[in-house]
């Protein structure tokens, strides 16, 4: 250890470190769950900071990383601790998982500053489970190392592999058009899901799990392995060991989450055909660590990146067989002069020194940038009268001919009404689907519910496409050409609350226009007689969110805790 680290004293000695009446206080109680003596002599204290839970199955796995978490912290000389905040459970948290984000991470960051903690190893794996705890962590501080707990093994059905999410969207709907039955539906259902982990295509929790890998703040390799293979267990060890050498560099967060970093991962989300979700998560994120990120960052950065990774829903293959390809680190290598290499990471090393080797093993799941399997896949920001503040669409998840399209909207004024009239609607595939009322404020709490099922009568067609435009969100494991995350949303007033069933819309992709081809007047008349929806919240957590949840171009964090705190010693409590 250097001199200077051993002089430090450490944030934890101020609890564990008085030999007065609070010292006593603060190690006697720990002493109940049968700690030594020696663990409170100094060591730097790390907090193990989990979302297990058996609501969030991506999750459920997660005591057993943390117990090899803390075999590495122990290893080092540390003294693990592991303490649970609320876990969100994509599949079951009604309206939305998104609702809760920023309520976790105030959970993260208040439970990391009041404890007497030096270092944190955040374990992450359901979809907002990985923002929540970066974002709260940030606003701390500390030294953090991000562990995410890997996908599920692929789906087996019938001997296809199939995807979480991807093929649940193309399944219903192979149902609704007839191609399918309802049993074999059903059916697929335990074939999908057969491991621990998190949904394995590239969907928004493998999207998150390598962006903590692309910003540095996991260890190299983070994204890919399997929940259940043997090499996650070393991974969540070697964390474990290489927190508590973070601890005594003083290696904080702050100085791994640089503007490279953050241009290193929009480009990495690129290449991998990463989730939309990613451009709202990493927005709040900077804006966590005060590095100075726009929407518009995602489309001039990430534009011209090829997509490198054959994975759902942009592609075919799957996490697993990702992993076996070579893993996150040969994409990174394979981008080359696009990635910053001399961004830090907790693994001590710079990002180049930590892929300077990596192989590829599979040129069908990885290609190579000269031969990629899509030009230019990077996420596109939209601007125009329907989305001043701007809007995103996934080009390769998106249908090319559809990229530029005029059509008639026909529109549903919440997901409620569509459900109940998309089997009726008599349209053709000309038409875009406009819904309103799915933002931030205005579900609240921006919901999934942007790749909206098609009407029935065009999917009989054997239509499987369709431009759909909306303020909400989409599952990162869905596809087709969705317009999502329009700013301002309608509950907020933007153009989109305006729109009428059989207005003309004009997308066009290449140009980065979404238009609401209205005149002026007659835009102006409707904003006049616009009234804002009835406040459905007159209390709570809920209200608190409508009342200061910023725009989806801001990254839909709360007002209040953008920026960070650090983590003072507060006064003692008795
Ligand atoms: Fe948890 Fe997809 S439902 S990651």
């Amino acid at each position: 250890m250097p001199d200077d680290a051993r002089k430090r004293a450490l944030r934890s000695s101020h609890w564990f470190g008085k030999i007065d009446r609070d010292g006593f206080a603060h190690r006697s109680w720990m002493k109940n769950e049968g700690l030594p003596q020696h663990l409170f002599d100094g060591r730097p204290v790390i907090g193990i900071c989990n979302t297990w839970s058996e609501l969030t199955p991506c999750n459920a796995h997660f005591r057993r990383i943390a117990d090899h978490v803390k075999r590495g912290v122990y290893e080092m000389g540390g003294f693990p601790l592991e303490f649970p905040v609320m876990s969100l459970g994509e599949t079951l948290m009604r309206p939305t998982t998104m609702l809760f984000r920023n309520l976790v991470s105030m959970d993260v960051e208040e439970s990391i500053r009041a404890n007497p903690l030096d270092g944190v190893v955040l374990l992450m794996g359901c979809d907002k489970t990985t923002p929540a705890l970066l974002m709260g962590a940030a606003s701390c501080d500390l030294p953090t190392i991000g562990v995410s707990g890997g996908p599920m093994l692929n789906g087996k059905f019938r001997g296809t592999d199939i995807g979480s999410g991807t093929n649940v969207w193309s399944m219903s709907e192979d149902v609704r058009a007839g191609k399918m039955s309802l049993a074999d539906f059903m059916d697929a259902e335990s074939c999908m899901s057969r491991s621990a982990g998190h949904c394995m295509t590239m969907g928004t929790a493998s999207t998150m799990a390598s962006m903590v890998e692309a910003l540095g703040i996991g260890l190299p390799t983070n994204a890919a392995i399997p929940a259940v293979d043997s090499r996650r267990y070393v991974l969540a060890h070697m964390a474990g060991r290489r927190i508590v050498e973070m601890v005594r560099e003083d290696l904080r967060m702050s100085k791994i989450l640089t503007r490279k970093a953050f241009e290193n991962a929009i480009r990495v989300n690129a290449a991998i055909g990463g989730s939309t979700n990613a451009v709202v998560h990493l927005l709040a994120l900077a804006g966590r660590v005060g590095v100075k990120l726009e929407l518009s960052d995602w489309d001039r950065l990430g534009h011209d990146v090829p997509l490198l990774v054959n994975l759902m829903p942009s592609g075919q293959f799957l996490m697993e067989d990702l992993y076996y390809a070579g893993g996150l680190p040969a994409v990174i290598r394979e981008l080359g002069k696009l990635i910053h290499k001399d961004a830090m990471t907790v693994s001590g090393a710079t990002m180049g020194e930590n892929v300077k080797n990596a192989p590829c093993y599979d040129r069908k799941v990885i290609a190579t940038a000269k031969e990629p399997i899509k030009e230019k896949a990077g996420i596109a920001v939209l601007r125009g009268n329907l989305c001043p503040d701007g809007a995103v669409i996934k080009p390769s998840a998106a249908t090319p001919k559809l990229m530029k399209h005029r059509g008639r909207a026909i529109v549903f004024e919440t997901i409620e009404e569509l459900h109940q009239r998309i089997d009726s609607v008599d349209v053709d595939e000309s038409r875009v689907m406009v819904l309103k009322g799915a933002g931030p404020k205005g579900y609240p709490g921006f919901p999934e519910v942007g790749n909206m099922p098609l009407p029935q009568k065009v999917l009989k067609k054997g239509v499987t496409d369709m431009v759909r435009i909306s303020d909400a969100r989409m599952s990162g494991t869905a596809y087709g050409t969705v317009v999502l995350h329009i700013s301002p949303e309608a509950a907020a007033g933007g153009t989109l609350a305006l729109v009428k069933d059989g207005d003309m819309i004009e997308l066009n992709v290449e140009r980065r226009r979404l238009h609401l081809d209205v005149p002026e007047t007659e835009i102006k008349r409707r904003r006049a007689a616009w009234k804002p929806p009835a406040a459905e919240f007159d209390r709570g957590y809920a209200r608190l969110y409508v009342d200061h949840v910023l725009q989806a171009h801001q990254g839909a964090d709360l007002d209040f805790l953008v920026g960070k705190s650090g983590a003072p010693i507060a006064r003692e409590s008795h």
